[in-house]
């Protein structure tokens, strides 16, 4: 396999920029279809696809965020307009957001546990390929993915759970990197 120091300079450099900081343009329909691709492009034990993806693009966002402040003003009488704002707002600075959902369950030879982490790839991989076409993402879970009412609303059958909101845009700013793990504090090498 040939060296592809592109593709390293790109992990090394990675990182993600928050859901304030994207906007339009988002990526095109064939864009979008090539993100899903490569992001289902992913490890998977025994081959169970045990995941799936709800895109949420234009004006299901401004009405996915109209169901979850009914959902949080249930939740939460207290909540002002401003804080329903919030959750009405939620997924409208992005052009697209992908909701992965896990479908794991018992499986004889493959742990649960295992096809949620495919799940998770899967997640990371949408990120990948936004970078790669020149976009910018990021992973959200925020409340919503916990919440089997908002679940619900949002997609998720019964058994299944929300993994991840990979919201994709254009990034608005720079963003700065942040620390990174000192290798020598999580890695060491086994002497028996
Ligand atoms: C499973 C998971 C859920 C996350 N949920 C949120 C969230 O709800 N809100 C948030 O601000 N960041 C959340 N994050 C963190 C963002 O993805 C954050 O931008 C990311 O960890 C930055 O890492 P990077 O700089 O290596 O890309 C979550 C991360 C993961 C892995």
């Amino acid at each position: 396999m040939p060296a592809r120091p592109d593709i390293l300079d790109y992990l090394r450099t990675r990182r993600s920029v928050g859901m304030a900081f994207l906007k339009e343009p988002g990526p095109s329909a064939a864009e979008l279809e090539q993100i899903l691709t490569v992001g289902t492009r992913v490890p998977d034990h025994g081959k169970l696809t045990p995941w799936r993806l709800v895109v949420i693009a234009g004006e299901a966002r401004a009405q996915v965020g109209e169901k979850l402040a009914e959902i949080a003003q249930r939740r939460h009488p207290e909540y002002n307009e401003a804080s329903l704002d919030v959750e009405r707002k939620r997924f409208l600075p992005a052009p697209v957001t992908i909701m992965v959902i896990s479908k794991a369950g018992h499986d004889p030879k493959v742990p649960e546990w295992e096809q949620f982490l495919s799940a998770g790839n899967v997640a990371f991989n949408l990120q990948h390929a936004a970078f790669a076409m020149g976009y910018a993402a990021v992973w959200n879970s925020r409340w919503y993915s916990m919440d089997s009412e908002a679940g619900a609303m949002l997609g998720a059958r019964y058994g299944e759970r929300i993994v991840a909101f990979v919201s994709i845009g254009t990034p608005t700013a720079v963003i700065e990197d942040r620390p990174r793990p000192l290798l020598g504090d999580v890695v060491t090498y086994w002497q028996g």
